[in-house]
């Protein structure tokens, strides 16, 4: 597997009364990272996990702990999860009244930093602060629910962030992450990379797997062959 392409599950969609064992096996089975949905129900209609279950998986695994915190406002969190062993903090920038201090705030933190697109959110809003992305993020469904269907309008826009990324490489060397979200499955994954993508978060495929041979070994290996098929 080329080590520019890094696979994300999302625990939304584990088994939350066993997370520590599902984190655990998660990268045993070749996970890159672990993707954390944090819901409010304010700026998303739902309510998951905040620092204390961050805090609890930490033990389980070294490997990055992505938090997607779907919260407003956002920047009294940023300190918690730092402190609850978070690598990687992204949020919605119209859910903080000052963006370039939530990124300053993260990064301060220790934590690399990220904003998310919704599929409807202009990608303006990262003109201005590339010098402070670690990575993007772009929702290729409405936030707040796992197990929704991709939305095609990602993977022209996933483009349009990939150039701009990789002007920015091009004009200062440094590396901006492009991460995806929503919908990205064992059929879709090769197009999503060839538009773009090189993080890629998997909640209902991974997990629909958990029964089925190989489990999360096998569906994560599909989703790698996927990837080298892509060649870029
Ligand atoms: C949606 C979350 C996603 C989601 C991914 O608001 O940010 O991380 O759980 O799940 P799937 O892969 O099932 O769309
Ligand atoms: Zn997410």
């Amino acid at each position: 597997m080329d080590a520019k392409f890094r696979i994300a599950p999302s625990i939304l969609s584990a088994d939350f009364a066993r997370l520590g064992e599902e984190v655990r096996n998660l990268i045993g089975a070749g996970a890159d990272w672990i993707h954390f949905d944090v819901m409010d129900n304010h700026y998303v209609p739902n309510l998951t996990i905040g620092p204390l279950v961050c805090e609890a998986i930490r033990p389980h695994t070294s490997a990055p702990i992505d938090v997607h915190l779907m919260v407003e406002p956002v920047d009294a969190l940023v300190p918690m999860f730092a402190k609850a062993g978070a690598n990687v903090i992204t949020f919605h920038p119209e859910a903080s009244r000052h963006v370039d201090r939530t990124l300053s705030l993260i990064r301060d933190q220790g934590c690399q930093a990220g904003l998310v697109f919704n599929p409807a959110t202009p990608l303006a809003w990262m003109d201005h602060v590339m010098d402070k992305l670690d990575l993007v993020l772009l929702m290729s469904v409405n936030p707040g629910f796992g197990g929704q269907s991709f939305i095609a309008s990602a993977l022209p826009k996933l483009a349009e962030v990939r150039a701009k990324v990789d002007a920015w490489k091009a004009q200062t060397g440094k590396t901006i992450l492009l991460e995806i979200d929503g919908g990205v499955k064992v059929d879709n994954i090769a197009a999503v990379a060839k538009a773009g993508a090189d993080t890629f978060v998997a909640g209902s495929a991974v997990f629909g797997a958990r029964d089925a041979d190989g489990g999360y070994k096998t569906v994560i290996g599909k989703l790698r062959a996927e990837l080298a098929k892509v060649g870029v």
